[in-house]
């Protein structure tokens, strides 16, 4: 047995994109919208009220293609991606999910949005 550095038991990537003013698209993190900029700090903080911080491992991302649905996030492994989000429902998947074991199911992207991945060795050339 190798007693190293323990790998952290999750990453939590958080969709920090925000969108230029003016840009027509949607973005997770909003211009008008002073709680989307807060949401990183917010899942952070609680990781580090809660005392899981490294094991659970937040890190900011750019855009993850679902931008329709913002704000999201996508935990790993699992490969669950959330959507809507606000601090509530981040404080919930934290509860339930990181430390409870169990998805939040209302808070995940419809399957529709999130259908099977493509096999790499399918498309590869
Ligand atoms: S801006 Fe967040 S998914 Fe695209």
């Amino acid at each position: 047995m190798v007693n190293g550095i323990p790998q952290p038991a999750f990453y939590i990537f958080k969709c920090q994109q925000s969108a230029p003013p003016g840009m027509p698209k949607p973005s997770c993190v909003k211009a008008d919208d002073p709680e989307s900029q807060q949401l990183f700090q917010h899942l952070a903080q609680t990781l580090m009220q809660k005392g899981i911080i490294g094991t659970v491992t937040p890190i900011q991302t750019g855009c993850l293609n679902r931008c329709q649905q913002g704000p999201v996030m996508l935990v790993e492994p699992g490969h669950t991606m959330y959507v809507g989000l606000t601090k509530d429902k981040i404080s919930r998947i934290i509860d339930e999910h990181i430390i409870g074991g169990n998805v939040v199911e209302e808070y995940v992207i419809p399957a529709e949005a999130w259908g099977e991945p493509i096999a790499p060795a399918s498309m590869a050339r």
